[in-house]
């Protein structure tokens, strides 16, 4: 099978979490586009989606989706998300689309996050993949100094404005041995809006598309 049509696979498989499930929270990326397709088959039983970007949003809308705000309606019952990597712990780097902070807001407001990945994106320790940050354009430069000082390598995803107007460094080479403190730390960064961490809030299930089957963890 091709990456994609893992992808497809255990996009399919998700459906089983939002059987009963009147709002779904939906999340970014090539994974998600094969979720949303399959999500549309249930548009008759759902009242609507949360979107966590201006693409899903898009997508949403153009199979019949009804699109709600989050301020809208309640908790969310579940969330259905990618990850760029996910480690044995269930802690995630996301970003890789650049829609990390709004993916973090439907995670935190979420009873149940059930992240879709094929196997690729499964790692023993985090951080071969450059972790994305999102930053208020100002403090571009400042943010960048303190993420050195942390032993990174940021790098400036230029020609890329983030649905919430601002920019992203993705930081190469971080030693991420204990995501929560990590995570928190970035937080911490002035002018930083949020990370591509999820190990605060980590997935609650991780569906795994490899070869025959859907690996549930
Ligand atoms: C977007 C994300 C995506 O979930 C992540 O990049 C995985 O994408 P894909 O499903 O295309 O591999 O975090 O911000």
């Amino acid at each position: 099978m091709t990456q994609d049509e893992l992808k497809q696979k255990v996009a399919e498989a998700a459906l089983h979490y939002v059987k009963d499930v009147s709002i779904v929270g939906v999340g970014t990326g090539s994974t998600v586009k094969h979720f949303i397709n399959y999500l549309a088959d249930l548009k008759g039983q759902i009242e609507g989606a949360v979107s966590s970007s201006e693409t899903t949003t898009e997508h949403l809308k153009k199979v019949g989706i009804p699109v709600l705000d989050l301020n809208a309606v309640g908790p969310l019952d579940v969330y259905v998300d990618g990850a760029d990597e996910v480690s044995p712990h269930n802690h995630l780097i996301k970003g890789g689309g650049g829609a990390l902070t709004r993916e973090k807001i439907i995670a935190a407001a979420s009873k149940q996050f059930v992240c879709i990945v094929d196997e690729s994106k499964i790692v023993d320790t985090l951080g071969a993949f450059a972790l994305p940050v999102e930053i208020i354009p100002m403090a571009r430069s400042y943010v960048a100094r303190e993420l050195v000082k942390l032993g990174g390598q940021p790098v400036w995803r230029e020609d890329f404005v983030t649905d919430n107007h601002n920019i992203i460094l993705d930081v190469h080479n971080l030693s991420i041995l204990d995501p929560i403190e990590l995570e928190k730390i970035i937080n911490n960064i002035t002018g930083v809006v949020a990370n591509g961490l999820f190990a605060m809030r980590p997935a609650d299930i991780i569906l795994i598309g490899g070869g025959a089957e859907v690996i549930t963890r």
